[in-house]
Parts: structure tokens; sequence; C-alpha cells
């Protein structure tokens, strides 16, 4: 099958831009003690999943415990839960998982610890990471104290084991000023490595820092205390990440097609319920300067300058990849205008 005879909208993935960017990553964490745990909230898709595993992912990264729940029932033995899981109806599922893989997941409270611990009735170990705030004013602690009182609490468990720091500077990821990004980085890195020593001089020995982003993994960072690197939008890019000049290449878009052309525009046939408006616009490469207005199912492009027709093709960037592909239930991998394979996105809509 060929890109022409698909119906549009339809999600597709360069494969060839798939693996350059994963090559890409590898090497600007090659070197560091970073190990790669991309994060799932990209792609949603165990196929991808698995082929990051091959291509030497130490584990799969994800926000949800239902992604988590997918990641496991797919074979994936390494999961980390990159965010807090609080619910007392979904702790069951969350001591489940850790029995069947090596789970990580993150707190920020005690009381959840505990919860986390009474959880474990039926055994098993499950791996915690104290989240520290670094900035996104999101979850974590934000104090050495607080982080040293959780990590002893999380030592005094049976089923619990310490498994060392979560710190994600997501606020930092999209800055688009270079020199700011950077230094910025750098403090949170300083701020890190002193508390690793803080944590060790008490006795507490921290094997991990995990976090980090495609924007972070892109300052190449030399030295670096973190261990696990959760990058997830280097795989495909989006033009919220384009506009920063990372070596990525762009790899995902929404193949969709004209509805209608006028003097002054050109209609295509998706909009906002397939395109996530939530960081950027998506752009068109073929009117990179058009303006564009989105409606549900509808883009506008405004441009006098279009030798198109009803039912022509047009690529669309994403703004934001990783709310983009959650609107698919499928993904149709590509290699040049051959279709190679069609993923489900399994965990599209796991937001439980
Ligand atoms: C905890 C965490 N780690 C890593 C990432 C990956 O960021 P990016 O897709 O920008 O590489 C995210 C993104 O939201 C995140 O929330």
């Amino acid at each position: 099958m060929t890109i022409t005879q698909l119906e549009t909208p339809a999600l597709l993935a360069d494969l060839s831009g798939m693996e350059e960017n994963a090559a890409i990553l590898k090497e600007l964490a090659g070197g560091t003690r970073m190990r790669l745990f991309p994060h799932y909230k990209s792609h949603k898709c165990p196929q991808i999943a698995k082929k990051q595993m091959e291509f030497g992912a130490g584990g799969i990264t994800c926000a949800k415990l239902g992604e988590a729940d997918d990641l496991v029932r797919e074979g994936i033995p390494t999961v980390v839960i990159a965010n807090q899981v609080v619910q007392s109806e979904k702790l069951p599922l969350l001591a489940s998982l850790a029995r069947r893989a090596h789970l990580t997941v993150c707190v920020d409270d005690r009381e959840n610890i505990l919860a986390l611990e009474r959880a474990m009735t039926e055994g098993g170990v499950l791996h915690v990471l104290v989240e520290y705030e670094v900035g996104m004013r999101r979850c974590g602690v934000e104090r050495f104290e607080e982080a040293l009182d959780l990590a002893r609490l999380i030592q005094a468990q049976p089923h619990l084991s310490f498994h060392g720091i979560q710190a994600y500077a997501g606020h930092l990821s999209h800055e688009e000023d270079g020199e700011v990004r950077r230094r910025e980085l750098l403090s949170i890195e300083t701020e890190m490595a002193r508390l690793k020593g803080y944590l060790e001089e008490r006795g507490i020995s921290c094997p991990n820092f995990c976090g980090g982003s495609t924007g972070y993994a892109a300052e190449k960072p030399s030295d670096t205390v973190y261990t696990q690197l959760q990058a997830g939008s280097y795989l495909f890019m989006d033009s919220s990440y384009r506009k920063l000049g990372l070596p990525f290449r762009q790899a995902l878009y929404v193949l969709t097609s004209v509805l209608s052309v006028k003097p002054d525009r050109v209609v295509v046939d998706c909009g906002v319920k397939s395109l996530a408006m939530d960081q950027h616009a998506p752009y068109f490469p073929a009117f990179p300067e058009a303006e564009l207005r989105f409606s549900e199912e509808h883009t506008t492009i405004f441009t006098d300058n279009s030798d198109l027709f009803p039912g022509d093709m047009l690529l669309c960037v994403p703004g934001h990849c990783c709310t983009t592909v959650n609107t698919f239930d499928r993904i149709h991998v590509i290699r040049g205008e051959d279709v190679l394979h069609v993923w489900p996105i399994t965990s599209r809509g796991k937001a439980q």
C-alpha cells in the first residue's frame, strides 16, 4: 500500500526519520552515565516501545498506570511511571504490575508511601523515586530534608526499594534562548549533584537521577548526574521543538486531503480533533508562511498561490507530537511513499 491510498486524516511516521533520530539521541547520551528510558507518552504504541528496547533502551518511561499496564502486558520488562499514583482504587493494579515487571513509581508524600507499602500485600518489590521539584512547579518535594525523610521512609518498608530521584525540568525543554536553557539546566545539575552528596553523607545511597527531555538531551550534557534519560519527542519532532533548531529530523506527519479550493484559500480535512493545539500551531511544509485557521474538522490555509484540486493530499507537521498522536487510533509507518506497518496506538486515551 502507498500513502496515496490512505483515508485521511491519517497519522504517518517516517521510519528513516525515526531511525535517524534514535541514533542521534543515542549519540548524544553516549559517553555519559545516562541510559535511555524513552517516554511512552510520545507514541503510546507498544510496537515502537519494543523497537526502542531493541535499540538499547534500559526501559520505558510512561506517565500513567494504564500505560504501564499496556507496556507490561506487551512484555516490556522495565517500566518507570514518572508520576504519582495516589488513588486507592489504582493501587492493586500497581502492585500486581510490580510483581510482573521491574516497576518504578514516583512519590512526594509520606502517606502515599505508606499506602504503596500496604498495597504490596502479596509480596514483590516496588521501586520508588522521590520526585524533586526543579522549577516546573508540578509535583515534587522542594527541600533536601524532605527528600531525605521520604527516602528513609521508603527504605524502612519491606516491599519498597528506594530507586533515586525524579527531577524533570519540563519548563526549560522549549526555552528558545539557548543560553538561558543551558544556564538553567546547569544550575539544576549542580543542585541535584548537591542533593546526591547530601543524601549519601546521611547514609542514603542514591543510585538514579531520572528526567531529561528532548531539549535537555540536545545540550549533550556530558558530566551529568542523571542516569535515566526520559526524552520522548526526539523520535517524531514537531513544530514546537522545530523552533529550537535541534539536530532531530521531522518524522511525524498528519496526511490530509484537500476538500475545497478557493481563490484565496485551500481547505483540508483535519482540524483540532486530529491536530493538538496545546503547545504550538501545526504547519504545512507546502505553505510554510501561510496564515492558518483551525476548526474542529477543517483547516483553512490562506493562500492565493496554489495549484491544488479537491482530493489532492498535503502533509501537516503537528504542533505537539505527543498530544496529536493521542487523537489517532493507529500510526502508519512509512518509508518514502510505502506504508510498511499499521500499528495500533494501544494506549491512546489511557489517562487513568
Ligand atoms: C516526566 C517527563 N519526562 C520526560 C518528558 C519528555 O519530554 P519531551 O517529549 O519533550 O522529550 C516529559 C514530557 O512531558 C515528562 O513529563
